[in-house]
């Protein structure tokens, strides 16, 4: 089994969208080597826009001129040691308007193969063309068996993502045929209400998560974002992006960044390298916090680690300062004395009963109660 925890990378769609080529691919790459794979970050993935027009004469796909040599670019990524991502549909096309897989599964499965492919994100995307106008959940499936029965022919491992937004629950079914990782939402926007509108929303999909098979509530949006040629700076706010990669960790959810990794800069690359945070997203028991406290102003949501301990997120969801206090007796944590602040990496010195926490309108304290 593959992906036992969930992927940690970074994804061209939120900084490039359709305009992503060869050399900022590579960029990525490197950059990822030089400032963050010692930290877990490995994969590094081609979003919509790298496919040609039209297949060749023997219907294979290849790549469009943006990039030259695909086998020359994943060469060059794995010398850094690093994977390689790709994107595709099970429709005619994509959802930029590119050629899909439909009817070249096994063709295209055996392509990435060649190229040395390690993660496939397939997005449902023109699909709705070639399938019932009110797909059940048979119909639902049946695109994702198909690409999953034609990776399992080739002798390569490559981390299956499937995108289609969580329609029919895809929670309740995406382990049974396959998929590594699930899209349980539509598209992330780099605000407040996109980001905390998805991140709190999910709890129906929870208890789902397990080694190898995860929720992927969408793709970061730190750095600097701008799905193509114009980038600018994230809109959240440096305590809106603390929440957010606290929220996505305790979710168990694939950490993909969003930006141009050319321009990252000193806060990002904070917010991105803290091993202490990144290794509650990838504890080895792969589940998904619960959503145990939520009022107006403020949630609690609990994680439960292999290690015996439990990661807290305190979520001010208020636009004002929250004096929040965690009850040690209720919860499950009863005989839980030490209390580590996670983003800090230090330990607390609290009350017996209550643990009070002071957090920034929309921001986060992370911490980790052990015995
Ligand atoms: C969307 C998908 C995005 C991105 C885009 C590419 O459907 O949710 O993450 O992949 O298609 O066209």
């Amino acid at each position: 089994m593959i992906g036992l925890t969930p992927a940690l990378g970074w994804n061209s769609w939120n900084a490039f969208g359709l305009t992503v080529n060869d050399q900022k691919v590579r960029v990525a790459a490197k950059t990822m080597t030089d400032k963050l794979s010692a930290h877990g970050w490995t994969y590094v993935n081609m979003d919509d826009g790298w496919e040609a027009e039209f297949r060749t004469a023997a219907g294979e796909i290849t790549p469009n001129k943006k990039f030259p040599d695909m086998k020359g670019l994943t060469d060059y990524v794995h010398s850094l040691g690093l994977k390689v991502g790709i994107y595709s549909s099970p429709g005619p096309q994509t959802c930029g308007g590119y050629l899909g897989s439909w009817q070249h599964e096994e063709q295209d499965a055996k392509t990435y193969g060649t190229w040395g492919i390690d993660y496939l994100k397939y997005d449902w995307c023109s699909y709705s063309q070639v399938t019932t106008s009110n797909p059940n959940l048979d119909d639902m499936k049946r695109p994702y068996q198909v690409m999953r029965v034609a990776l399992d022919k080739i002798s390569r491992d490559i981390m299956f993502s499937f995108c289609q937004y969580g329609m029919g629950d895809v929670w309740k079914w995406g382990a049974e045929i396959g998929g590594n990782s699930w899209r349980s939402t539509g598209d992330i926007e780099d605000t407040w209400s996109s980001m905390a509108g998805i991140g709190f929303k999910q709890t129906e999909d929870g208890p789902y998560a397990q080694p190898g098979h995860f929720n992927d509530p969408d793709m970061l949006v730190v750095g600097k974002v701008g799905w193509g040629d114009n980038q600018h700076n994230t809109r959240l706010s440096p305590d809106e992006q603390y929440t957010h990669i606290s929220l996505w960790s305790l979710l168990s959810a694939p950490l993909l960044i969003g930006c141009d990794m050319g321009k990252l800069d000193k806060f990002t690359i904070n917010l991105l390298t803290n091993d202490e945070v990144l290794a509650i997203d990838q504890d080895a028991l792969g589940k998904s916090a619960q959503q145990l406290v939520k009022t107006d102003d403020y949630q609690l949501w609990f994680k439960d680690l292999e290690d015996g301990g439990k990661a807290v997120g305190i979520f001010n969801t208020s636009d004002k300062y929250q004096t929040i206090a965690i009850n040690r007796n209720e919860n499950g944590l009863a005989g839980y004395t030490k209390i580590r602040d996670v983003w800090q990496q230090k330990y607390i010195i609290a009350d017996k009963n209550n643990y009070t926490a002071k957090v920034a309108p929309h921001g986060v304290v992370l911490v980790k109660f052990s015995k």
